[in-house]
């Protein structure tokens, strides 16, 4: 039998500070707009996709222009994800992909169809859409494409303010494009660690296609073990 797939959200609108979704919004505006290779090893788009255009924020721009979000991802986010997650759970030492922003913009643009290689992730949507932006989970964790996965899947939509956590390394999943040509959908997306699959797992060949190397840039994680 398949493994179920589930989620746990925390609704964070009183407590997050004031005005982060316009913070937020004019960080993603400055946004890296590419069409991003297919990620070796993770991929699980249809073979003939070999770009998928998108938006990210790196960390060293989270870390400088949404202060707060850097520091919430190491602390106040890190105890929601123990309190999700049945074993002691780290964030990532290695700043690079710790806190990131994922941005769409208008309606060509959408999240790579993919596998988790961490054991639990966080996903803070930042944006409220009428239409589209799903977060679009399989149930088979064998869907290699995009229509294997919309055959049998769970449908998250973007509630801005909502943290979920969960694990996705048995379900391909991805972000549907939006509806409306003026729309930017934003989610800040944080990989965690924990006792049993540990941030040494992170495959050496991901850190080469992102970053170019597999050395670990910097060391300001906090450990729960
Ligand atoms: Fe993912």
């Amino acid at each position: 039998m398949p493994s179920r797939f589930r989620w746990t959200t925390f609704d964070l609108n009183e407590s997050l500070p004031a005005g982060w979704q316009e913070d937020v919004r004019e960080v993603a505006a400055d946004a890296d707009f590419h069409e991003f290779p297919r990620t070796p090893i993770l991929s699980r788009e249809a073979i003939e996709v070999q770009r998928i255009p998108r938006g990210r924020v790196h960390a060293p721009q989270v870390r400088d222009r949404l202060p707060w979000l850097h520091r919430a991802y190491r602390e106040e986010f890190l105890d929601m994800a123990a309190a999700a997650c049945a074993e002691p759970v780290a964030a990532a030492k290695d700043d690079r992909y710790g806190v990131v922003l994922n941005v769409q913009r208008g309606t060509t643009m959408r999240f790579e169809c993919h596998i988790d290689s961490n054991p639990l992730t966080g996903v803070l949507f930042c944006t409220d859409h009428a239409g589209g932006g799903e977060l679009v989970i399989a149930h088979d964790a064998d869907a290699t494409d995009i229509a294997a996965v919309e055959q049998d899947c769970s449908v998250i939509r973007p509630h801005s303010g909502h943290l979920i956590f969960f694990d996705a390394r048995q379900h391909p999943h991805y972000a549907r494009p939006l509806i409306a040509e003026s729309d930017m959908r934003i989610v800040a997306v944080m990989n965690y660690y924990t006792q049993s699959c540990t941030e040494s797992t992170r495959p050496a060949e991901l850190n080469r296609h992102l970053y170019g190397d597999d050395g670990l840039a910097s060391f300001s994680g906090s450990r729960r073990w």
